[in-house]
């Protein structure tokens, strides 16, 4: 072997094992219709392998799901009370002996059920959007609820930043990498989407790949003790101009949910975001039509308009007013930017919506991120450096988080 080969030969060894060490692992996301929830499917016991339907929830502590969707109970051991996994899991109670659990459901009444654990199996990915090898979280603690969800769903993944029970906490505390995630919802039911655990390094969606990296924008998350992601807001802008909003009205920030279909914002900011978007959308053509009911659903949008005589590109949704929510970066300002694709929504032929919703003039969060503006973009939560980043939308390069 000459010197340089030698060389080229080392520095690949050294690459491979920088590999190693940063270990990813992968699981789809299907989007299901007409609930616009999301969903991930992986497989649960030892002996004969269940594959469970979990909806993905952003504040959800502790994995819960109705134990009668597992074919075999062999391999589940029951959580004792006095053990250290009960004591960490949040909202424990005894039953006698065993731990029992009790928290609230996204989707409906709060959940009960004994703490358990069994085998999970995933699989690891080198960043691309094919699994490679199944690994398996030998213990995977999670809870028995005594009631389901409505069919294909079997539970809910817990996805929150609190505590040492989230799914992703416990599959990078297991195999010893880096504590974060990301996730990039897909934005049809006719595919696949990419949930990604672990030191993910880049993200191998055609055309990005390790060479030709896929920009990622960063954002601070505050208060992650409260269990929910939440990032601060600046601004809201619409084609570049700011709305005129009172500041008080954004010191609450912006929740971010994989449970919430369409961006709920308190009625004064929805008001400011409706008008400044309806001025430019008659600009380009389009009129102004009274409310309407999303197409296969029941969420009501207040702002609509027929497109008939507009001048914009149907197809893409391209040429429609830019939204643009002003974040803290690391200097100064930063913009998380939608296109139509996720600002809109059609609901006929010829009639499209704003695509967020107004919450009322005391919501709980002012504002909440939603899943028709998170769909198509690499959305990575960063428990170790305490950070969210997004990418730009995916359709701006001409690919998708859909995997045929
Ligand atoms: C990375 O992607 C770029 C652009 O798509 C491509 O030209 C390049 O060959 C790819 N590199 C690797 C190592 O796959
Ligand atoms: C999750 O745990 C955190 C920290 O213990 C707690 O503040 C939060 O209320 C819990 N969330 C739910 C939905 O139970
Ligand atoms: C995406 O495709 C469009 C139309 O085919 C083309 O004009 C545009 O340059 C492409 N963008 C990128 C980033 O490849």
């Amino acid at each position: 072997m000459g010197g340089f080969t030698r060389v080229i030969f080392f520095i690949s060894m050294f690459a491979a094992t920088t590999l190693i060490s940063e270990a990813q692992y992968l699981l789809p996301i299907i989007k299901h219709k007409p609930s616009n929830q999301y969903y991930t499917v992986f497989g649960i016991g030892s002996a004969s392998k269940s594959h469970v339907t979990l909806v993905l929830d952003l504040e959800t502590n502790l994995t819960w799901l109705n134990c009668r969707n597992l074919k075999s109970l062999s391999s589940l051991r029951l959580v004792t009370c006095r053990s250290s996994t009960c004591k960490s899991v949040p909202g424990n109670g005894c039953d006698g002996k065993f731990c029992l659990y009790r928290q609230p459901n996204p989707l409906g009444k709060p959940v009960n059920g004994r703490v358990v654990q069994d085998k999970a199996t995933l699989s690891t990915t080198d960043g691309g959007t094919r699994p490679l090898s199944e690994v398996s979280l030998p213990r995977f603690t999670f809870s028995c609820a005594t009631q389901g969800l409505s069919l294909p769903v079997a539970g809910v993944l817990g996805l929150s930043p609190a505590g040492n029970s989230p799914f992703w906490r416990q599959v990078t505390a297991a195999f010893n990498v880096i504590p974060k995630f990301a996730l990039c919802l897909p934005s049809s039911v006719f595919g696949i989407g990419h949930f990604y655990i672990g030191g993910v390094n880049s993200y191998n969606i055609p055309p990005f790949n390790g060479s030709n990296r896929m920009p990622m924008t960063m954002t601070p998350l505050k208060n992650i003790d409260s269990g929910k992601y939440l990032i601060s807001v600046t601004s809201i802008y619409v084609d570049g101009v700011p709305l005129r909003l009172n500041p008080s009205l954004l010191e609450g920030g912006a929740k971010i949910s994989t449970v919430v279909p369409y961006t709920v914002l308190q009625t004064d900011i929805y008001k400011a975001l409706a008008s400044a978007f309806t001025l430019k959308a008659t600009k380009i053509g389009m009129y102004e039509v009274p409310a309407m009911q999303e197409y296969l659903g029941t969420t009501i949008f207040d702002t609509c308009f027929d497109e008939a005589g507009s001048t914009w590109n149907k197809e893409e949704f391209m040429n429609v007013p830019v939204i643009e929510i002003g974040l803290p970066g690391r200097s100064g300002e930063v913009k998380w930017r939608f296109h139509g694709a996720n600002t809109v929504v059609r609901v006929m032929e010829t009639v499209i919506c704003l695509a967020f919703i107004d919450g009322g003039e005391k919501p709980h969060e002012p504002m909440v991120i939603g899943t028709h503006q998170l769909q198509d973009y690499m959305i990575q939560f960063d428990s170790s450096t305490s950070r969210m980043a997004f990418s730009q939308s995916l359709l701006l390069h001409n690919t998708s988080c859909l995997t045929m």
